[in-house]
């Protein structure tokens, strides 16, 4: 008798712990508890068992139990609705015309140097690597430039204040030192990278800029290899016919050289790019100093070689006709969509 009792009880709390999250989960409880062969309606049938002074008492507490089966499957049943209807609002219109994604463009540095890396690509070189943030024995020493080098000022270098001999590159030659103290000749490289020098910001300078490393060693290696190459590069590029070497002097290379290409002074921007004369200068290079190869475990009487390294900034405003370097470091979205390049 009190069994039964007991047994709405159960079912009270049984009621409270359902999670009637979804349509499926809705309808079971239906069933379970409110259909025709439902836990209610059964508890109904067996009113017959209980004594008649306690039938009353009975028959509360089963509609009670109803009622809280019921009121509870209305409130889920609404909440699914509502549910259903702000899904139903939300769902993609397939047929609907796409947003449109802004596409980004290329930074015309990023460009320039994507550019210079596919001409000598071309030729048989193959893209190398190297850290800013570098040892002082590659930036300097291994390139033959002595510790009291006028290079290794302070005033030129930015030196790693909590790391004693670590610096910011001052130049793309690391790679040089970095690649042939891991190889074995025959070396072709091309390195592109970022470059620091503790300088004044100005149309013409930045603290930061970027470079092209090349670096060719081989047995037999000549400066007219390094001139014809250096030739090839500067058709590609400016389509320029001519190329000029000046003597030079670099601690890494010997001999060494500048080279400018001919632009010519027929445009006015020519003539401001090359100071009134024609020639734009873009680069150092020269024969690899024996020394440098001894530094990296190269035997220099069996291998010769010639290394370059170019300035990327100049020949982009060149390439994109831009009258000011600061203008490349702005990073003004405005004026960097102007550049749309497959490279
Ligand atoms: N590293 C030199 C510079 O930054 C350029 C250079 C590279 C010159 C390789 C000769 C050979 O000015």
């Amino acid at each position: 008798m009190s069994d039964i009792f007991t047994k709405v009880r159960e079912a009270s709390s049984a009621l409270e712990a359902e999670q009637l999250l979804t349509p499926q989960a809705l309808e079971t409880f239906r069933i379970r508890y409110l259909g025709a062969k439902g836990l209610i309606k059964s508890l109904m049938e067996e009113m017959r068992d209980v004594p008649n002074e306690r039938k009353r008492e009975f028959g509360q507490v089963v509609n009670a139990l109803k009622q809280q089966a019921e009121t509870q499957f209305q409130a889920a049943k609404a909440a699914l609705e509502t549910q259903a209807e702000q899904s139903a609002t939300e769902q993609l219109d397939l047929t609907a015309p796409g947003e449109p994604l802004p596409l980004g463009s290329r930074h015309p540095i990023s460009i320039t140097m994507n550019r210079v890396v596919d001409i000598f690509k071309r030729i048989g070189f193959a893209v190398a690597d190297g850290p800013e943030i570098e040892h002082d024995w590659y930036n300097f020493t291994a390139m033959n430039t002595p510790e009291d080098h006028p290079a290794r000022d302070m005033q030129d270098t930015f030196y790693v204040v909590d790391a004693p001999g670590m610096l910011l590159r001052t130049h793309t030659s690391n790679v040089q030192a970095r690649v042939m103290t891991t190889r074995k000749p025959p070396i072709r490289i091309i390195a592109p990278g970022r470059v620091y020098r503790n300088e004044t910001i100005s149309a013409r300078s930045h603290a930061q800029f970027h470079q092209v490393e090349g670096l060719y060693i081989d047995e037999g290696v000549s400066f007219a290899d390094m001139k014809q190459t250096l030739l090839y590069f500067a058709r590609e590029m400016f389509g320029a016919p001519k190329i000029r070497l000046r003597p030079s002097f670099f601690p890494f290379t010997e001999p060494s050289a500048e080279m400018d290409v001919w632009l010519g002074t027929d445009t006015e921007e020519n003539c401001r790019l090359t100071k009134g004369t024609g020639w734009l200068e873009i680069l150092g290079c020269g024969m690899v100093d024996p020394q440098v190869l001894e530094n990296c475990g190269i035997d220099s009487r069996q291998y010769s070689g010639f290394a370059f390294g170019m300035g990327i900034e100049r020949q982009a405003l060149r390439l994109f006709n831009i009258p000011d370097i600061r203008l490349l470091f702005e990073n003004d979205v405005r004026m960097l969509q102007q550049f749309i390049s497959s490279l």
